[in-house]
């Protein structure tokens, strides 16, 4: 974090009042007289403002149980942020673990916490998605096969990675997913002929959407979520 960015959160004071401080030396890292504001900074530096240490701000970690026509961005849109949802005087500084289209509910991981939305969503690690599907055309069994074997979807060279599907009634399904691509899940439905109605999300790794979180709630993940998602 930039140090500037870090002394105005800790104390209140604006950036120009910090500024002054770091100009007349009463800021100390580890010690020794800071004056360059950008200079990036860790919680292993002791920081010091006039001879007190400055607490590091600790990083937030949330579940939400989104509702349709909300979108995961943190940029201005014609449909209201997810964020939105969380009043928090912490809750600007979060960004999502993934995103969900408009039309999607379901569990969305938001946090603070840059390194750890990283390991999330990572490609090279394989955190399994699910989804609850509901669909307009019945389904057949052969696409349990066709979800494992990988979709090529339109636009899209590669197949998917091998999915898991059950069916569940004639027009709902649980998929599996361990990819994170652009509208997925209802391009593999349309890759098959079919079209998703309902998309729903209820799990991310080792995290399942909490069964007493209505639609638009939210709460922090425990530290057991954190570690073991
Ligand atoms: N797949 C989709 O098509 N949409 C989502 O929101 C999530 C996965």
């Amino acid at each position: 974090m930039r140090l500037d960015r870090l002394l105005s959160h800790s104390s209140g004071l604006s950036r120009n009042q910090v500024k002054v401080f770091l100009h007349n030396g009463d800021v100390l890292i580890d010690g020794l007289p800071a004056r360059n504001s950008g200079l990036q900074v860790s919680a292993h530096n002791r920081i010091t403002l006039e001879g007190v240490e400055l607490v590091w701000p600790r990083d937030y970690y949330v579940m939400l149980h989104k509702p349709v026509g909300y979108v995961c961005s943190t940029e201005e849109s014609s449909h209201p942020l997810v964020a939105s949802l969380i009043a928090h005087n912490w809750a600007s500084g979060l960004h999502s673990a993934g995103r969900l289209d408009a039309d999607t509910t379901g569990l969305v991981l938001l946090t603070t916490d840059g390194a750890w939305s990283h390991a999330v969503t990572s490609p090279r690690r394989v955190c399994a998605k699910v989804y609850l599907v509901g669909v307009k055309h019945p389904l057949q069994p052969e696409l349990v096969q066709r979800f494992a074997d990988g979709v090529v979807l339109k636009d899209d060279a590669v197949p998917t990675k091998p999915a898991r599907l059950e069916l569940l009634d004639p027009v709902t399904a649980r998929v599996t997913v361990h990819e994170g691509r652009y509208h997925q899940v209802r391009r593999m439905f349309a890759a098959c002929g079919n079209r998703v109605e309902t998309l729903h999300r209820e799990a991310i790794g080792n995290i399942k959407l909490d069964a007493e979180l209505p639609a638009g709630q939210w709460r922090e993940l425990t530290p057991e979520e954190v570690a073991n998602v």
